[in-house]
């Protein structure tokens, strides 16, 4: 290498030495005769002080890359907020590598360009050092995963990427064989089937950092290709896979933010979640719990609360120990509007002096009752929320505005993680859109001791042997025991509508491999994008992903998806209708 040092690393120890540093024009002053020029690498920013007679004519701007020569001198006006900002090089040589345009926007870390735009340019987007230190600390948490699972015994398996197309969870994306007519591959959603397998084979402890491709609906937490963390385990159960990546959370924690954080996690049923949280993933940064007015039963006459009782549905709310302004509890209606909430009314409570829609017509025998609640609290202010539905919609509808009051309240501190593993999920779940049961996790969860006998008749009530990991309000985990028994495979997949026909053509290939000696094992996959992104407190994952996709699903530098020519349709013996 020609240069002798990166652009973050000189300090005062290195004065008076004679030093060469590559890299590209951050910024440009002019003062009289001098020119001083911020010059930028992945590593910092040096600052080069350059006379009139070594910048001989040279016309230099933003973004060219730049070789200097010169030695170092201590600064007169510091910079203390960056590692080099006490020296300055004093320029003898310099040389243009590489000319720039002018920049779609400024390389700048406050920035307000549009993110279609960054996009579009994400290789000039990379190069600022917000983003550059997302990835860096992406890969320390890679780095992190693989020095864990080898120093316990696990090995790193690669499995295809090309595979086959089963009924499991979401949409698969589909690859057309040219080779095999109007046949097709899937990409994997994970690599589930496979990593069972191995165990099958006899490999005991596998694991692997391996791409996954979901064609569903994107969100902040969601990409259509994303990474795990894929690992599974032969004679382990739950709570061994548990140990296990809790040990790993507390060594990225410590790789990456050098932060300590205590195991063992806190574990809750989905049950629980639910009925405190309204939420398989609640965030335990702030309290704020959900509860059942059983008072409203007694002599109430709002009309509201009578339609719901009527029909044998419950009013749940939340009590804030805070008098809610205008706009908040208008922010709180739209999410309640956009969960479905038939209504969300409330009441507010100001030193004994009752107001808000609902004050004026609950009974005084129901508003001491209601009083009694706010004793866990110390306020003399509160403002509680009511929504009246079903148990579990009331509940996910105030999950969803807990959610949002923990935003408006900003009570969701940046640098806090809350760990919680969620366990005893339900088998299945009732899929409006194919109007029967299906998987809860996936066919291949074992169903628990409860309901082994009866998991096919009363799915409703069936209970699983899986476990999320959630962080923050974040599901960034799950897995579960394995069904290693054929005869409950096969009863698992009549039970979600497979007839045998297809279970024979789908999954014959791996019902078979039970046949011939399988442990008995569990694993569990991490969302590696999810845990980056709450790592760096990014806003979306998009942040911690080097060229994403935007929330239509596009690339927007590559433009991708597009369309192919008549030829390769051809090829694959495609046709496209209109
Ligand atoms: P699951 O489907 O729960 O389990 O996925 C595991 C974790 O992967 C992350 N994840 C995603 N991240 C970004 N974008 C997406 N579209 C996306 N979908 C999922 C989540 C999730 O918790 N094979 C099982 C694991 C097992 O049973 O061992 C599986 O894939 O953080």
């Amino acid at each position: 290498m020609i240069r002798t040092h990166n652009c973050g690393e000189l300090t005062l120890k290195n004065i008076s030495q004679t030093v060469i540093l590559q890299g590209w024009v951050k910024k440009i002053r002019k003062l009289g005769s001098l020119t001083f020029i911020d010059i930028r690498d992945q590593y910092g920013i040096t600052q080069l002080n350059i006379s009139e007679s070594f910048l001989n004519g040279k016309n230099i701007k933003t973004e060219f890359v730049i070789q200097v020569e010169g030695k170092i001198i201590e600064r007169k006006s510091k910079n203390l907020k960056i590692s080099t900002g006490e020296i300055e090089v004093e320029v003898t040589k310099l040389q243009i590598i590489n000319e720039s345009e002018v920049t779609p926007f400024m390389i700048e870390d406050d920035i307000t360009a549009l993110e279609d735009t960054r996009m579009k340019y994400r290789y000039l987007d990379l190069r600022r050092s917000e983003i550059q230190n997302k990835l860096l600390l992406r890969s320390k948490m890679n780095w992190t995963i693989r020095n864990f699972f080898v120093k316990q015994n696990f090995i790193e398996i690669e499995t295809p990427v090309l595979g086959k197309s089963t009924p499991e969870g979401a949409r698969d994306f589909l690859v057309p064989s040219r080779v095999n007519k109007h046949e097709f591959y899937a990409l994997p959603q994970s690599p589930q089937l496979y990593k069972q397998l191995l165990m099958v084979a006899g490999f005991d402890r596998y694991f692997q950092i391996a791409k996954c491709f979901r064609d569903e609906d994107l969100r902040i937490d969601r990409q259509p290709e994303f990474t795990q963390l894929d690992m599974e385990m032969s004679f382990a159960n739950a709570s061994d896979v548990q140990n296990e990546i809790e040990n790993l959370m507390v060594e990225i924690f410590e790789n990456t933010l050098n932060k300590k954080i205590a195991t063992p996690f806190l574990k809750m049923t989905y049950k629980d979640a639910i009925d405190k949280y309204g939420s398989d993933k609640p965030d335990l940064r702030f309290g704020y719990e959900i509860k059942t007015f059983n008072e409203f039963n007694l002599t109430t006459q709002i009309e509201l609360f009578l339609n719901v009782l009527n029909k044998q549905n419950v009013i749940r709310g939340i009590i804030i120990d805070k008098l809610l302004s205008k706009t908040e509890i208008e922010k709180l209606t739209e999410t309640a509007k956009q969960n479905k909430a038939n209504w969300l009314t409330f009441i507010k409570y100001d030193n004994d002096l009752w107001s808000g829609p609902i004050a004026s017509k609950i009974a005084d025998q129901e508003k001491q009752q209601l009083k009694k609640r706010f004793l866990e609290f110390k306020s003399n202010q509160f403002t509680v929320l009511f929504v009246g539905d079903e148990f579990t919609k009331a509940s996910m509808i105030l999950g969803a505005i807990r959610n949002t009051l923990g935003t408006i309240l900003n009570i969701k501190a940046a640098n806090e993680f809350k760990f919680l593993w969620v366990i005893d999920f339900p088998l299945f779940e009732w899929s409006d859109e194919e109007e029967k049961f299906v998987a809860a996790h996936h066919p291949f969860t074992q169903p628990a001791e409860i309901s082994i006998d009866t998991f096919d008749i009363d799915k409703a009530n069936a209970l699983a042997k899986a476990y999320d990991i959630v962080l923050n309000g974040f599901e960034i985990g799950g897995g579960s025991e394995r069904i290693n028994d054929k005869k409950i495979q096969e009863r698992m997949f009549s039970a979600i509508g497979l007839t045998q026909d297809l279970i024979d053509k789908k999954f014959g290939w791996f019902v078979n491999a039970y046949k011939y000696g399988a442990p008995y094992h569990s694993g569990c996959a991490l969302g590696l994008d999810r845990i980056a992104m709450l790592l760096t407190n990014a806003n979306n994952i998009r942040e911690i992903i080097a060229f994403p996709k935007n929330s239509s699903g596009i690339d927007m530098m590559m433009k991708a998806p597009s369309e192919v020519s008549e030829f390769q349709l051809k090829e694959l013996h495609i046709k496209l209708d209109d």
